[in-house]
């Protein structure tokens, strides 16, 4: 049977088989391709669709909106104080109303319950564009990303190390993801900062379906030896309360991103992957806060010699956030 995501959300990576992921990862070469020879078909003309976000965005909401539009599609965008949402009407009644008017709904928010619980409610498909325990469309983006970068190898070949906060969304995501994939996953973090058990299992299960290789580590030195990539996130995540930076610094330094764990990979190809926004600098208020009272000033999760090197492809996975969101679009609404 054909893959056939038509009508189906997009809320966690878990809800998917590696055949539905990789459709979805080669729907996204192919819009790629078409918008870069000038032949892309407008996939979506005549839809229209709500972005919801609870919490701040660049990248995904312009990759759902620019997305939409060159597919066709039309958008409605209501930001943290732009709908009733929450504060006067539920997000069962919101789900309800929307469905009436759009044809899919991006949600970003806190809780992985709220985005559920929308998606419960509402007759259209709803993506899921960030929670604190998923970030599922930055997956699809990261994965694309390394198999262009490693030259037609396949999925089940290619291995990376995540650094940092592993139980927050990024972490999850890319423990999860690897696993259903069946790439080599290494995940370097302090054990009280690691993914919570439910998921480590959903991971070790999804691992023997699919022969990947998951490590879970406190020691860089076990993990990075032979990474294809490594990756990382903002050690302080959204939604997070300012007092808890002291602690994550202290904890999470030892898992920088510098060119000493570059240079451990023991890899001359190896490269750098980070979803964005990045503490790389000083031009950012947290980063010149932080470096004020810390003296950190070459950068917090990734420093400024790493960002700024050849290594780098952050930039890229960024554009493919564009090709991978609209290839979720297109495939779960799309006038095919
Ligand atoms: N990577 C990512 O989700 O970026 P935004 O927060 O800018 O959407
Ligand atoms: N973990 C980060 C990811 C940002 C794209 C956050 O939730 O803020």
């Amino acid at each position: 049977m054909a893959v056939n995501l038509k009508s189906r959300d997009f809320l966690k990576e878990l809800d998917f088989t590696k055949r539905e992921l990789m459709y979805l990862l080669d729907l996204s070469r192919d819009l790629k391709r078409a918008h870069y020879t000038g032949t892309e078909q407008p996939m979506l003309k005549g839809k229209n669709v709500a972005l919801i976000f609870e919490k701040a965005s660049t990248r995904t909401r312009c990759a759902f909106e620019v997305g939409a539009q060159q597919q066709g599609a039309n958008v409605t965008y209501l930001g943290p104080e732009g709908s009733h949402i929450g504060h006067k009407e539920s997000i069962e009644d919101t789900g309800k109303v929307l469905s009436r008017f759009y044809d899919g709904i991006e949600f970003r928010g806190f809780s992985h319950s709220s985005v559920e619980e929308l998606a419960a409610a509402s007759d259209v498909p709803v993506w899921n564009g960030l929670t604190d325990e998923w970030h599922p469309t930055q997956m699809l983006a990261d994965f694309l990303t390394m198999k262009e970068a490693s030259g037609g190898k396949p999925i089940e070949e290619i291995s990376y190390t995540y650094m940092g906060d592993a139980r927050s969304n990024m972490g999850n995501s890319l423990l999860i993801m690897g696993a259903i994939m069946g790439a080599d996953v290494r995940i370097a973090s302090p054990k009280h900062l690691w993914p919570s058990e439910e998921v480590r299992a959903a991971a070790a299960a999804r691992a023997e379906e699919s022969g990947a290789r998951v490590l879970l580590t406190d020691d860089p030195q076990e993990a990075l030896p032979g990474s294809d990539f490594v990756s990382t996130d903002v050690w302080v995540s959204m939604g997070e309360p300012e007092d808890v930076w002291n602690e994550r610094i202290k904890l999470l330094s030892p898992y920088q991103v510098n060119q000493a764990a570059l240079d451990t990979t023991g890899n001359r190809n190896v490269k750098f992957l980070h979803c964005l926004p990045a503490f790389h600098d000083l031009n950012t208020e947290i980063g010149r806060d932080v470096a004020e009272k810390t003296g950190m000033t070459n950068g917090l999760e990734v420093t400024t010699d790493v960002f700024k090197s050849g290594a780098n492809i952050a930039f890229d996975e960024a554009e493919n956030r564009l090709h991978t969101i609209k290839a979720i679009m297109v495939g779960t609404i799309g006038n095919q």
